[in-house]
């Protein structure tokens, strides 16, 4: 991951990939040329790169020229095309070939097309290492295209971010989240779960998504997703887990700025926790630790019993119902203890203490991630 100026990039096309891709169209506009001799033209400043590489590989007799547009400020495209270098030969006749770095909106194009109106070319033809068809709003045809990439901005290989960027040899895209911390949350039922939870919540100004609640609240508002889940629990039946990861999602995106969540309730398998890494991953993000609050199982019982006395909760009142309890918990959870501690993102905490004590502990955790 790469930093410029104040936003984050990641690796996106290797250095092979785009020679690949350069070789291709080196190749391929050969063919096409045959015997002539062309004006190869690059559009500055991005394309020099993409000029550089290509006319290495272009093995016959060709001419090599610049126009200079300007048309980017910082990430976005604007329509305002500023000519800053013309034509500079007369092309009365000639074959024209257009190298670009990236085609976006187009916008640049629309002024090569204006520039080449009058000229009285052989023909003119237009190819580029990027092209983005999702921003794409003119109907120029594209001669030749190296590579089709998604909508998002990408620095490197000629291309930059406020002038930063253009030396890389490589591309990187824009991370779409910045930073964030994610954490998994588990313990035993009467570990404090809830009370940490609530505290982490504040002191990192996350966000805390308790699958429970997010079911109760998808079946209550019925939600498209809620009746979905509730069709399957009407039935008697497990709701699948694509159901639970989608409505994961939606609380995600309803969080969009969040500085990270913290998931309680949720992974509870392996297959689950792949989910929620490819969901994390999919946001440009991921799971950076499962934080577990050990309690040991005598004084869980203790806990559970003393609050069963208190509250009337009918599951917290039975000595065996509550063994049973702790038991399922840790035949549940060790799989995943397993898959974390995998990737060295398990940290299990000492639960036992006052709640001071067991938030500063957690603190320690979450300070060195
Ligand atoms: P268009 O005029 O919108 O097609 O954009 C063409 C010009 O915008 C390119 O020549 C680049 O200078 C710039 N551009 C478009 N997309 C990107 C990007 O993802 N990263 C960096 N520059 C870009
Ligand atoms: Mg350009």
């Amino acid at each position: 991951m790469i930093k410029l100026h104040d936003k984050y990039f990641k690796p996106f096309i290797s250095a092979q990939e785009i020679d690949a891709a350069m070789e291709r169209l080196a190749t391929e506009i050969a063919n096409d040329i045959g015997d002539e001799i062309p004006v190869f033209i690059g559009v500055l400043n991005g394309s020099f790169m993409v000029v550089s590489d290509f006319v290495k590989k272009y093995k016959k007799p060709c001419e090599v020229t610049f126009i200079k547009l300007a048309s980017y400020e910082g990430v976005k495209s604007t329509e305002d095309i500023q000519r800053l270098i013309g034509l500079t030969q007369d092309l009365t006749g000639r074959t024209v070939v257009i190298l670009e770095d990236i085609i976006d909106t187009g916008n640049t194009l629309a002024e090569v097309h204006r520039i080449f109106k009058n000229e009285q070319v052989k023909s003119l033809k237009i190819a580029t290492l990027f092209y983005k068809p999702e921003a794409y709003k003119k109907d120029y045809k594209l001669h030749y295209i190296g590579i089709e990439i998604p909508n998002k901005f990408i620095v490197g290989y000629g291309l930059d971010y406020d002038g930063l960027g253009r030396n890389l040899p490589e591309v990187y895209q824009i991370k779409e989240t910045q930073f964030m911390t994610n954490l998994v949350l588990f313990g035993p039922p009467g570990a404090g779960k809830g009370t940490q939870a609530e505290f982490l919540k504040t002191k990192y100004n996350l966000v805390h998504i308790s699958t429970g609640d997010v079911f109760r609240f998808n079946i209550k508002n019925e939600t498209a997703l809620g009746m979905l889940a509730k069709s399957y629990m009407d039935k008697g039946q497990l709701v699948p887990d694509q159901v639970t990861i989608d409505m994961l999602n939606a609380e995600v995106e309803k969080n969009a700025t969040a500085k990270g969540f913290i998931f309680d309730g949720f992974p509870r398998t392996n297959a689950q926790a792949e989910s929620l890494d490819k969901l994390l991953e999919s946001k440009d993000s991921s799971i950076n630790a499962m934080v577990a609050l050990e309690v040991d199982d005598e004084i869980l019982v203790e806990r559970l019993i003393g609050r069963g006395k208190t509250s009337g909760r009918a599951d917290d009142a039975d000595e065996s119902i509550i063994r049973n309890r702790i038991k399922e918990y840790y035949d549940k959870t060790a799989v995943l203890k397993e898959y974390y501690s995998a990737q060295n993102k398990y940290f299990g905490v000492d639960g036992v203490g006052s709640i001071e004590d067991i938030t500063v502990r957690l603190s320690g955790i979450i300070d060195q991630l």
